[in-house]
Formats: structure tokens, sequence, C-alpha cells
């Protein structure tokens, strides 16, 4: 959806790394993107170009040829967004010296589009002082490096230098063709289901899976905000590049929430708190009985309006799921916590792929929203949010 139609264009490089480019490219079109390759010629010790023709359903091009004397340039102006995965240390020093010897080297300094390097080399050779030095300068003229992971390489080594996570690498390409709204926010989501002990291992609950929580997050990403998660129990992955703090019960949510609310542009609310905990737990498993057990449930403290009573600049966003009068429901909630915008969801929401529901501001805008997919609909929202109360 977000890379639907998108000129993809991958630079690839004599990395061992070289052969996780197959699943990016697969990836990329199965989202809808058009993907051409263009090489060094020791990218060709790694992977071939049969297999790039195949998944691409484009022609590689790795060298000058008479019949395509201006590819470099056409390649430049084909491209949305130019990627350089997996980039070798010879090649960034290449690209941050101005050296175009190459087909590949070339196209990228015919290239004024947004361009991403993604680097993976063995840990000494990446961390190399005129290497890291290289990724700064490149870095400077605005490419986008994106960061390697730590862990066991190719040659046995352990550390820095792994390429990227593909899913990642999507990410970050999502993002260079994505305004920046929310360039250099950091944004506090919370997201899951909070539980409540009644002894070691029974609980009350409810059914929130994470799946708009990791949407939004995915969305103030891709809009270049620095997401901060505070993930109850979810049904989704968190992909493991988020800074996220783990929180079991409604007081942990509370407590992770106020420590880092104070250094936060802004908050979703997208948590599903249990409102009740048992107002007497136990310490060991309670023994089957045959006769009643009879709990006692007391109310689970309000995050929201917590945050709201100590708000400052922060842009506070609640999320609400009603089964009736939504607008005026969420509007109470929205001024009873103090906050600045409400998403109100008809129950109908929870589970489902597709999204539904109404933004309301404390400025009285209601604005219906419908969108196929809760991804688009977490756009849409975190995008109107920033339209709404940041100066663009
Ligand atoms: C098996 C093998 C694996 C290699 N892996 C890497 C690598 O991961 N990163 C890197 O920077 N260089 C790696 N190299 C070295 C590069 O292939 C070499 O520096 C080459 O000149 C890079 O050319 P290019 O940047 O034009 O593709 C590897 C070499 C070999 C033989």
């Amino acid at each position: 959806m977000f890379l639907s139609g998108k000129n993809i264009l991958i630079g690839i490089t004599g990395g061992i790394a070289a052969y996780k480019v197959y699943e990016l490219i697969r990836k990329l079109t199965k989202e809808g993107a058009n993907v051409r390759v263009v090489l060094t010629p020791s990218a060709l010790d790694f992977v071939t170009p049969t297999v790039l023709s195949t998944l691409t359903g484009n022609t590689p091009y790795w060298e000058w040829d008479y019949k395509k004397p201006l590819i470099h340039i056409e390649l430049a102006k084909w491209a949305d967004v130019f990627l350089v995965a997996p980039a070798t240390i010879n090649t960034i020093s290449k690209l941050a010296n101005g050296i175009a010897d190459n087909l590949l080297t070339a196209t990228w300094f015919a290239c004024d589009k947004p361009k991403l390097v993604a680097p993976a080399a063995n840990t000494v050779m990446f961390t190399d002082p005129i290497i890291q030095e290289n990724l700064r300068k490149l870095q400077k003229v605005g490419v986008e490096i994106i960061p390697t992971e730590s862990g066991l390489l190719a040659c046995g080594d352990l550390g820095e230098g792994k390429l990227a996570d593909i899913d990642l690498i999507r990410d970050y390409l999502v993002k260079s063709l994505t305004p920046q709204r929310w360039s250099g926010k950091k944004v506090l989501i919370t997201l899951g289901a909070t539980k409540e002990y009644l002894d070691p291992v029974r609980f009350i609950s409810n059914g929130s899976s994470g799946k708009m929580g990791l949407a939004l997050a995915k969305a103030i990403f891709y809009q270049g905000g620095e997401p901060l998660l505070v993930v109850g129990d979810v049904r989704v992955e968190i992909p493991k590049w988020f800074k996220a703090l783990r929180v079991e019960t409604t007081e942990e949510m509370l407590s992770a929430c106020l420590e880092l609310f104070p250094r936060v542009d802004a908050v979703f609310m997208n948590a599903a708190v249990t409102d009740y905990r048992f107002e007497k737990t136990f310490d060991r498993k309670l023994k089957k009985k045959e006769e009643e057990l009879l709990v006692r449930l007391v109310p689970t403290p309000d995050i929201l309006a917590e945050l709201g009573k100590r708000k400052g600049n922060q842009i506070l966003v609640g999320f609400a799921v009603e089964t009736d009068h939504l607008v005026e429901n969420a509007t109470k909630k929205l001024q009873r916590k103090n906050l600045d915008a409400i998403v109100v969801n008809p129950a109908k929401v929870m589970g489902s792929d597709t999204y539904e529901g109404v933004l309301i501001t404390k400025s009285g805008l209601v604005e219906e929203i419908k969108t196929p997919t809760k991804e688009e609909g977490a756009f849409y929202i975190t995008q109107r949010v920033a339209e709404l109360f940041f100066d663009l």
C-alpha cells in the first residue's frame, strides 16, 4: 500500500549479505513496487543476473554497453528512491568521496532522489574510523544510513556490521518516500491489553491485539518521528528495532508512561487498559473448590487522566471504543481527561483488519475515518494530528 507504484532502484555491491536482497525484492514487488537493480562487478560473485531479472521482471545492469550508453542517467531518472544494499565499505567510501568508476557509483551521482545506504561488513572493517567518517559524510549530505545490527556475522565473528533486517530496510524505504511531518518528535505510544492478576496464574484482561498501536508506531516512524512504546499483552510481534518497555498491569503501564511523559512531544494512548483489578490478590495459586468464589473489583488508575493532569506542551491523543453515541461519549471523555484529540472506534473494529473511527479534537472538529486497513487508518490519524497541532 505504501510502496504501490513506487520505483525503487537497488544498488547491490560485493558483500556476503547480497543474497538477502532476493528476499527484499520479493517483499517490495509483493507490495506493488517496481524494482530495478544495478550491480557492481564484484556483486556478480554473490548474486546472479538471472535470479534478479526473474524477481524484478527487469534487466539488471552492471556495465555500460553501446546499446545503452546512458543507462546510468535512465536509471537515475526512473528511480523514486535509490537504495544501496548491501553496501560494502569499498562502495561506501567511493560514494562519500565522489568516485564514480562503475555503473552503480555513476548512477548514484546522477541521481537526485532520496538515497539510502544499508551497510554490511565485518565488525573491524565497519568500525574502522575512516569508514565511520565516510558514513558521517554521506549522512551530512542527506543520505539515510540504515543502522546495522549486532550479531553473528558470516565470517564467524560476533559484533556490529550485520545487514539490517529486511523488514527494517523496507520501513526505511517507506520513510524515504513519506513527508516527514513528525521529524524530530518523540512519541509515546501505548498498546495491547493490561492484565490484573488474582493469583500467580489467573488474571482478567481483554482481547486487544496491539495491531493498531503497532500501526501507529510505524506511521510515526515513516513520518520521521521516534516512537517509544509501552507494550502490554499483544498478539503482534514488536520489531526489535523499536524502543519498547514491556509491562503487565495497569499500575506498571502508568509508571512507565509517567516516566516517559516529560520527554515526549505527543502521546497516543492506544492500549486497552483493564479498568478493574482484584481488591484482594493471592501470592499462591488458589485451589479449586466446589463453593462459589466471590471477588471484589476496584478501579485501576486512569492513565490518560493522570497524563492529562500533568500535560505541558505535549499533544495528548486518547482512543475509545463505544457501542453507542460514539461522538457524544468520546467528546465527554476528551473534556474530562484534558485531551487534545480522541479517536473513537465502534466495537466492531476490535480484532478486524479494516478500520473505522471518528477523530474528534478539543476545538470541535469531528472527522470520520474509514480505511481498508488499520495501517492506513493509523497513518491517516497521525498525519492529521501533525497537521492540526504542529506548525508545519
Ligand atoms: C566472500 C567475500 C565476502 C565479502 N563480504 C564483504 C562484506 O560483507 N562487506 C564488505 O564491505 N566487503 C566484503 N567483501 C569484500 C568486497 O567484495 C571487496 O571489497 C570488493 O572490492 C567490493 O567491491 P564493490 O564495493 O565494488 O562491490 C567480501 C569479499 C569476499 C570474497
